[in-house]
């Protein structure tokens, strides 16, 4: 019953922790340069915010047995090599329960989508 309820309590502060490990891993291994610090994709990159969390896991495994399916998505498998599977479980949590930092207190990284078109 003792161990039981001691493994309860870790599976809790697990489940606690995955977020924010999840979230020290996509800024760790600059998932943000392409899919945006706020999840929010970019271009051709997907946005990755409360995505399923089983397809995320899906992608990221295939990525990381570096298999894909066409040549936008080699990109991936230089970031995805690295990752055990417990990172790949924290970032999939991460990516699945996101929730936009509200703290007013942060730099504003809001930027123009429109350019100057070039010159
Ligand atoms: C150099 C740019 C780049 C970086 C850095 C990058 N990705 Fe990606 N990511 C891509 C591209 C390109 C695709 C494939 C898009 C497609 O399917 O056309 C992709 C696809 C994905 C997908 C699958 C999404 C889908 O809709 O199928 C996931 C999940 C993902 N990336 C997570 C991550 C994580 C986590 C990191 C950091 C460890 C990361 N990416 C770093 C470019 C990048």
């Amino acid at each position: 019953m003792k161990t039981l309820f001691l493994s309860l309590i870790a599976l809790l502060l697990n489940a606690d922790g995955a977020y924010e490990k999840g979230k020290e891993l996509y800024i760790k291994n600059g998932c943000y340069s392409c899919h945006g610090t706020k999840l929010e994709g970019l271009h051709r990159y997907p946005y990755l915010a409360n995505r399923a969390k089983g397809y995320m896991k899906y992608k990221l495994e295939r990525f990381r047995s570096k298999l894909s399916d066409n040549q936008q998505q080699e990109m991936m498998i230089p970031f995805a090599v690295g990752l055990s599977d417990e990172d790949i479980e924290n970032l999939a949590v991460y990516m699945n329960e996101y929730v936009e930092d509200t703290n007013k207190e942060r730099y504003d990284d809001s930027y123009q989508v429109h350019g100057d078109g070039g010159s």
